[in-house]
């Protein structure tokens, strides 16, 4: 099924990454497909692997917020706060960029999205090149991101020389986005690993912009995105439940099994009803699902706070089907 190396050499990542290859690194979202952000050739095999459209731009990866600096025209106020208390971690800032960014890395747009990822492996690896990394999640176009080495040996095995092994992810969904409007205020262009409330916190209430459809400012956020390929439904559980075959359905619950449907069908994100747990649990808990012998996978919300905002829109994005999954 693979034919990756996985290991946990940061050298043999750093230097196959110098060469201008492409790398799965471990973040503390997801795992990401990584090149060297300034070597528009090195990112052009990033588009090539994941079979991703080159209208949806990457998010550049550095090891302090510091160098930064080097990438963008200015950084706003505001996100100087943020990033002093959130970074490292799981939130990624839109900035104008300087021209040592190559356009393939934006798709042609003036701005760039950089984070600083919390994994102590990548920010070693990180500080060890000299350049940033360019890294989408490290899974083909359209389907779950990849939460572990051996995920991303599953999809992309025969295309990656080398997958650096991380564990599996802390975080489990991507990062926040994080954008600043006409007006100079904070928006949020995608829901992810750092909650909502703890941007308010420093920022006041900010706008989430709807990224339901595919949005001119960030192109690549597609409904089919996160999709399994067993059809998944959004809902009411036990409703949907009730008028399905028993032994052919898969369930996707927060915190409680579904009486009547085999437990080896069932994930339940977090018995304790723990944000934090069910989102690591998420992308694993749908691959999973997405593996056995069912028909279909119903799942139900999880309560719209905090991370919970974050895994609802995983959630209605694999269940949004108007684009085929590739
Ligand atoms: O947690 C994460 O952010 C992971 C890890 C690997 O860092 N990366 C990730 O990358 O989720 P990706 O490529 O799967 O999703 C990045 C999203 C895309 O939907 C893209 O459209 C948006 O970020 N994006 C990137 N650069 C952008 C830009 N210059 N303007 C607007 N949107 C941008
Ligand atoms: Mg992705």
């Amino acid at each position: 099924m693979s034919d990756a190396f996985i290991g946990t050499s940061i050298d043999i990542a750093a230097t196959l990454l110098k060469k201008g290859e492409a790398v799965a690194i471990p973040t503390e979202t997801v795992y990401g497909l990584a090149a060297n952000a300034l070597d528009t050739r090195a990112v052009a095999k990033i588009f090539s692997i994941k079979q991703r459209p080159t209208f949806d731009p990457l998010i550049i990866h550095v090891a302090d917020f510091d160098k930064v600096v080097d990438y963008v025209k200015e950084i706003p106020e505001i996100f100087k706060k943020l990033a002093a208390k959130y970074t490292p971690g799981p939130v990624t800032f839109l900035m104008k960029k300087k021209d040592i960014i190559p356009d393939i890395v934006t798709a042609g747009s003036p701005y760039v999205a950089i984070r600083i990822p919390n994994h102590p492996v990548t920010l070693e690896l990180l500080k060890k090149v000299e350049f940033p990394l360019a890294a989408p999640s490290a899974n083909p176009f359209g389907y779950i991101s990849p939460t572990t080495a051996e995920h991303v040996a599953d999809q992309l095995g025969s295309k990656v020389y080398y997958i650096l092994d991380g564990g599996s992810c802390d975080v489990g969904v991507e990062s926040t986005i994080l954008a600043l409007d006409e007006n100079g205020e904070v928006e949020v262009l995608r829901k992810g690993g750092l909650s909502i409330e703890a941007i308010e916190k420093e920022t006041g209430t900010v706008t989430v912009r709807d990224t339901s459809v595919s949005n001119p400012e960030a192109p690549g956020m597609l409904t089919s995105h996160y999709a399994p390929r067993v059809p998944l439904v959004l809902g009411d559980i036990h409703t949907l439940s009730a008028a399905s075959n028993s032994n052919r359905t898969g369930i996707i619950a927060f915190s409680n099994f579904l009486p009547g449907i085999p437990t080896k069908h069932q994930i339940v994100l977090s018995p304790s009803g723990n944000f934090t747990d069910a989102a690591r649990n998420l992308f694993a808990g749908m691959r999973y699902l997405d593996n056995c012998d069912i028909d279909v996978i119903f799942a139900e919300p999880v309560p719209e706070s905090d991370l919970g905002i974050a895994i609802n829109d995983r959630l209605r994005r694999a269940a949004h089907r108007d684009h085929p999954v590739t």
